[in-house]
């Protein structure tokens, strides 16, 4: 699909629970969206009144920094009325359940909600319980949609056509929602993937997916374009840890190095937090001019924006 007859495209979709769900031409609309919001971002005032009769919910029910903080912002930017929720500190505490935790908040009228939940399906069970549209924030290690249209948004910005890339992800596949996303919203836009870590944190679904796997840092630098880390989920290991024998050894092993980067000069690096730094990469690769890193966060609120513009039935910025 070239880019003019985005202009006339039917999107159909409701809900935003996974990228499986979506098809390229739909990953390509909303990505072709948030250039829009991008823009809008660097207006002296970057607001939109395009949510002002509408009410959202974020409800979320594990740890969130960058996900929430952006979603919240992207609403308040295009004047949504918003409630926040979060488990730690609401009646979940006193034994509610999930179904009449959402029935209740039903109830207020609500047109979307944001969710964030260490199960995976929550989103997918949330759309049998109400009838606003449901945006999957994260659902344990399964799906994590905006974090990938975000991702695809930044390398496009430095390589406008996905077609043929060489896309590294590099780290704790295992217990990773962002991978997924990743790998399924790159592959149907054209991309080609390689998963790079540990045998242990990598599962067998990535090449069900059409990833290809390496366990060499070293070949899976020189032949990327993109180099993506995703960080060693400790709290989700559990007893868990003889994955591997050490962080200090995972570092030497597969932590991207400032010799890298003199190594192979052209590839970029992105992480969607967040990092550990001396783990993933050196602290010095973090904040290089290869990295990326921080054009993913601002790329975030601008695709968060499309995602609810566009899941509200909206045709105008
Ligand atoms: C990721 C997540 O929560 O899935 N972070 C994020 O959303 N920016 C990755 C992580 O926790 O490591």
């Amino acid at each position: 699909m070239s880019e003019p007859v985005l202009n006339d495209y039917q999107f159909k979709q409701k809900h935003l629970l996974g990228l499986s769900d979506y098809t390229a031409d739909d990953i390509k609309f909303v990505l072709h969206q948030a250039k829009t919001f991008r823009e809008v971002l660097n207006r002296p005032v970057p607001k939109v009144p395009t949510l002002r009769d509408k009410t959202i919910v974020n409800l979320f029910y594990e740890n969130s920094t960058r996900t929430r903080l952006s979603f919240e912002l992207a609403q308040k930017r295009m004047g949504a009325d918003v409630v926040n929720f979060s488990a730690g500190t609401s009646s979940t505490r006193k034994g509610e359940s999930l179904k009449d935790t959402i029935r209740n908040i039903s109830s207020m009228k609500i047109d979307m909600v944001v969710v964030r939940h260490e199960s995976p399906g929550v989103p997918h069970f949330l759309t049998q319980c109400v009838d606003a549209s449901i945006i999957n924030a994260g659902d344990g290690a399964h799906e994590h949609p905006t974090q990938a249209l975000l991702d695809m948004f930044t390398i496009r910005q430095v390589h406008p056509d996905l077609k043929g890339r060489k896309i590294a992800i590099i780290g704790d596949i295992t217990h990773s929602r962002v991978v997924r996303s990743n790998i399924i919203g790159l592959i149907k836009l054209g991309a080609e993937v390689t998963i790079c870590g540990p045998k242990p944190l990598l599962p067998r679904f990535v090449d069900t997916l059409g990833a290809n796997v390496s366990y060499n840092l070293e070949e899976t630098l020189r032949w990327c374009d993109v180099a993506m880390a995703l960080r060693i989920q400790m709290e989700r290991m559990g007893a868990v840890t003889d994955l591997f024998p050490s962080l200090r050894e995972y570092h030497q092993l597969f932590g991207i190095k400032m010799e890298h980067l003199e190594r192979y000069p052209d590839f970029i690096i992105m992480h969607p937090g967040p990092i550990n730094r001396g783990v993933e990469m050196e602290s010095d690769v973090a904040d290089s001019d290869r990295a990326v890193i921080l054009d993913q966060v601002t790329n975030g609120l601008a695709v968060r924006m499309a995602i609810l513009y566009l899941l509200s039935g909206g045709n105008r910025v």
